[in-house]
């Protein structure tokens, strides 16, 4: 596997926190300090709806992109409290995560509606960063495999081949997030290459390896370096260590080196 086929992107995912002040203190401390990745790895902030008017405009001019944490898949309605495709392009947001696994356990998501989203985020023009992965009983039952794959071709059902190269994969193993325990770089690297034979099956060789995969779940500044090493892990999907500017840039140093 070529990693050279395809984009590293460290994005952050800031999930419920930061107001706007503080979005824009993060944003002003993290711009210099990535600067130099511009052209190498795209760096991304994932930001919380109320501050993305604020953070694409602390981060105009410079190579950090702002995405959004969730999108609706209907273009406008009676849909209370959700956001369409459309009024987050109309800001000048770029991606957004997609099937996050907070989303899919605390607000029912479902395979079905991120399947939905991501089509519709495609259609919009917005790149969807699609979450994957499993529950602890899932690996110790040993259906991770079985787990992921569902996901990808439910998750992806009816996107075709050019739309799937603007999607970003993020493998995030539901044990790992926010607890601390990191997957083993070769745990992370075993799981990305099976997305990606899995991609291969659904679309074609060429097409799976034009698609950048994510590792997700306790990366922080000391683990990133070896898990960014594996030829699958084209990037990092970090939440905690991305609300630090000094850790997260370390992240993103170890992309721009690795
Ligand atoms: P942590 O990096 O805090 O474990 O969160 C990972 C995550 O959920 C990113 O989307």
């Amino acid at each position: 596997m070529n990693k050279s086929l395809r984009k590293a992107i460290i994005a952050g995912n800031w999930k419920m926190n930061k107001t706007r002040p503080e979005a824009k203190e993060l944003l002003d401390a993290i711009k210099p300090l990535v600067a130099n990745a511009e052209g190498n790895v795209e760096v991304i902030a994932c930001v919380p709806y109320t501050n993305l008017e604020t953070a694409v405009a602390a981060t105009a001019g410079t190579n950090v992109k702002i995405g959004a944490e969730n999108v609706h898949f209907e273009k406008s309605g009676a849909f209370t409290g959700e956001i369409s495709a459309d009024m987050l392009t109309e800001i000048g947001v770029e991606y957004v995560v997609i099937g996050h696994s907070e989303r899919r356990q605390y607000f029912g998501e479902t395979d079905e509606t991120v399947n939905k989203r991501t089509k519709a985020a495609l259609a919009a023009g917005l790149k969807p960063i699609v979450c994957v992965g499993e529950l602890l009983w899932e690996r110790e039952c040993n259906i991770t495999e079985e787990v992921i794959a569902r996901q990808i071709k439910l998750d992806l059902y009816d996107v075709s081949a050019d739309d799937v190269k603007n999607v970003v994969i993020a493998y995030e193993p539901v044990w790992a997030i926010g607890t601390g325990k990191t997957a083993t770089a070769d745990q992370a690297e075993e799981v990305c290459a099976f997305i990606r034979a899995t991609l291969a099956k659904i679309y074609d060789v060429a097409t799976a390896d034009a698609v950048t995969i994510q590792y997700g779940g306790s990366m922080h500044a000391g683990n990133a370096a070896e898990l960014l090493s594996k030829s699958n892990v084209d990037g990092g999907l970090i939440g905690g260590a991305s609300l630090k500017a000094a850790d997260f840039n370390t992240i993103v140093q170890a992309a721009v080196n690795g």
